[in-house]
């Protein structure tokens, strides 16, 4: 594979406290001691994303920063004594590109890529082979490029740390990246996800996929209330919980004894109180979720194979209008997930 010694790359380019997206040229950087070039096939977008870009997610004082965690592609070149990849693999980067296994240590959660530093919005990606994992084989890159934040984020809510069984109830909010990963790994297991969401056609898109119940929450506010009955009265046994101050409450009341609830996101603002003893009285667990390790976005790359798990891909913008990628996001006229071509 010949490998130029330019590129083109969007840039975030800091504009007071938020960015302006900019597609311009950079260098290939060739790769040093055990990494790896990535020649990038396709990129994703994460809620977190427009948080970047706003000025609205806890990024260091640099002028510039490469956009996006999620990507996925092929090795192009590998530097000396790699030994865990090789020309022609084809691969996806990590989130949090130090958190390898086990607990965070250290700074692992601190460096994310598209955040602390450069992500994968880059025609050609140079990155340690440690933090990168092979694709799953049945995916295509655009498909394995929406895997590294959302997908690895909802397989550790449910499993790793909600230890989710077959027939548990699931409860997912909104049809976003998260909750739709959520919806079919749930659905997957053989539990039964239920789903909100402010759009009727998008909670019917939700039943193809898996979804037992759907409510939406913006013609009913009450939307707890309707949960319950289709859990038989119990209540369910997980939640994916992304909505943040605007959903917790309402969250804490769906769940049945034993429970557990992924603390994931903000999508109305962080806050909400945790009724401590309500939750200690129905042995609730409470879960802070912060994306995953590499070895988390193995087990999850397993499961994908083994149940043959698609995911779902609301529409894929070219490399070239990469802003509008962004754009539809901010509209939510999507579900799933965003994804952007950078080579076919
Ligand atoms: N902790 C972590 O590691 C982690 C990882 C990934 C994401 N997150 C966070 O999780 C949240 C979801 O991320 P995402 O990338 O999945 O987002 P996304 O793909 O942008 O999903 C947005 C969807 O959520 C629904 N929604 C929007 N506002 C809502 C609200 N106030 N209450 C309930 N549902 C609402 C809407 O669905 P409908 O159109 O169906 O109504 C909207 O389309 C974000 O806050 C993100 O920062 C955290």
């Amino acid at each position: 594979m010949q490998i130029p010694t330019t590129q083109k790359q969007w840039q975030l380019i800091r504009d007071g406290n938020a960015y302006k997206l900019q597609l311009g040229e950079a260098p290939v950087r060739t790769p040093g001691a055990n990494e790896v070039l990535i020649r990038m096939h396709a990129a994703s977008l994460n809620r977190r994303d427009v948080f970047v870009m706003a000025g609205q997610y806890p990024m260091p004082p640099r002028a510039a920063v490469v956009p996006l965690s999620d990507g996925a592609g092929v090795v192009a070149a590998v530097g000396s004594g790699t030994s865990r990849f090789k020309v022609g693999d084809k691969v996806t980067p990590i989130f949090f590109p130090n958190w390898i296994k086990g607990r965070p240590t250290g700074n692992a959660t601190e460096v994310s890529l598209g955040g602390a530093v450069d992500g994968v919005l880059s025609e050609y990606v140079t990155i340690s082979e440690e933090s990168v994992v092979a694709m799953p084989a049945s995916l295509s890159f655009e498909e394995a490029a929406t895997l590294p934040c959302a997908a690895v984020t909802a397989f550790n809510g449910l499993f790793t740390r909600g230890r989710l069984q077959a027939g548990d109830y699931v409860l997912l909010e909104g049809t976003g990246g998260v909750s739709i990963f959520g919806l079919q790994f749930a659905a997957a297991a053989g539990a039964k996800p239920i789903i909100t969401s402010s759009s009727d056609e998008k909670l019917a898109r939700a039943k193809t996929l898996g979804a037992i119940g759907g409510v939406n929450y913006r013609t009913n506010p009450d939307w707890e209330k309707a949960v319950r009955p289709v859990t038989g009265g119990a209540g369910v046994q997980h939640v994916l919980e992304v909505g943040g101050k605007d959903t917790l409450q309402k969250a804490l009341a769906t769940l049945g004894p034993g429970g557990h609830i992924a603390l994931i996101g903000g999508l109305g603002g962080f806050g909400g109180q945790i009724p401590a003893p309500a939750l200690m009285g129905a042995n609730i667990t409470v879960s802070g979720i912060y994306v995953g390790s590499r070895e988390n976005f193995e087990a999850m790359n397993a499961f994908i194979e083994k149940h043959r798990i698609k995911p779902v891909i609301d529409k894929v913008v070219e490399f070239k209008d990469g802003a509008s990628a962004y754009k539809l996001m901010e509209s939510g006229e999507f579900l799933g997930k965003i994804v952007i071509r950078i080579a076919s």
